[in-house]
């Protein structure tokens, strides 16, 4: 008998397929079912395992009324502050999310963002989209240069340090602030600075790679956007919740910052419109880990998840122990 899958979420057909030959699933290609019906789906399917991600909000409360049939919820995310950790252990639910296979996209998309803001790619893009006909002179439309410059890393897990090896490919100088200091083999010559207020004012690029939670909501505000220098440009591919959005805005529009990458808001996708009236800010829709490769992977490592715990063993990528 193959386990009992629930997938809560579309996936990519390389994971439907294998969905479809390992486990009983009513819906191998998964679809984008809200918290009920996936309850409803788990119940009628006496389901083992949830396949998800952030379109579901596991909280205590819906952990409370899981059918007992369901042995583990597998979040196809990094992120997984949707997850009520504490509650899944309580009730002795294995809830795992998919590190480590999504870092390189994610870093690549981060230093797109990076790149695009600095260089100005979305008004280039629009003025060749529009029929570039009109030269310019050597003083007009002109970014600001990336290669050799410095570069503030907030949250130095993997992500972060895969920034950081794609920074040192732009000659750029790497600081960085996380809860501890890093070994230097890790480091790889960035430099710690244990106190963000310390290290904003020697950024003229910051990128955000902490996870979002208590510590970190509202990290950047209108006191800590002010301690930048003038122009830095900033990137966000991690959550919008790290960001008061009225103070990126007003930072941005008084020149405070000279440009912004973001791939995450405070609301998605519904984000705040107001960024599009803003021409030094490029824009992309939560999509860090969105390549084929990458997908599958996740997909496959969430699938990895659920078969070791179904088959009796320890998970993976356990959010508890
Ligand atoms: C992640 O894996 O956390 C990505 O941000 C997608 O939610």
């Amino acid at each position: 008998m193959k386990p009992r899958l629930i997938v809560a979420r579309k996936i990519p057909p390389a994971v439907a397929a294998r969905v479809a030959r390992e486990f009983d699933c009513p819906d191998p290609a998964g679809s984008d079912i809200d918290a009920e019906a996936a309850l409803r789906q788990i119940e009628a399917h006496s389901a083992e395992a949830l396949l998800f991600t952030s379109n579901i909000k596991l909280d205590a409360a819906l952990i409370a009324r899981l059918p007992a049939t369901l042995r583990i919820a597998a979040t196809c995310s990094v992120g997984h502050e949707h997850i009520d950790a504490a509650a899944a252990r309580e009730r002795g639910l294995v809830a795992t999310n998919t590190p480590d296979v999504l870092t390189e996209c994610t870093a690549d998309l981060a230093f797109m963002l990076l790149l695009a803001a600095a260089r100005r790619a979305g008004e280039y893009s629009a003025i060749m989209r529009e029929g570039w006909r009109q030269g310019f002179g050597l003083g007009e439309m002109l970014g600001t240069r990336v290669w050799g410059k410095t570069l503030g890393i907030v949250g130095m897990g993997r992500i972060g340090r895969a920034v950081a090896a794609r920074a040192r490919g732009f000659g750029m100088t790497v600081l960085y602030c996380n809860r501890n200091r890093l070994p230097a083999d890790l480091e790889q010559g960035a430099e710690f600075v244990a106190d963000l207020h310390a290290m904003l004012p020697r950024c003229q690029f910051l990128s955000l790679h902490a996870p979002s939670g208590p510590a970190t909501q509202s990290l950047m505000n209108a006191a800590t956007f002010a301690l930048l220098p003038p122009g830095a440009v900033f990137v966000n591919t991690t959550r919008g919740l790290l960001v008061d959005e009225e103070a990126l805005l007003a930072a941005l529009r008084s020149g405070r910052l000279g440009a912004a990458g973001l791939d995450v808001f405070r609301h998605e996708p519904a984000f705040d419109e107001r960024f599009l009236a803003l021409p030094n800010v490029f824009l992309t829709p939560h999509m860090g880990s969105a390549t084929v490769e990458t997908r599958d992977a996740m997909g496959f490592r969430a699938l990895d998840n659920i078969a070791a715990v179904l088959g009796g063993g320890a998970a993976i990528d356990p959010l508890w122990t």
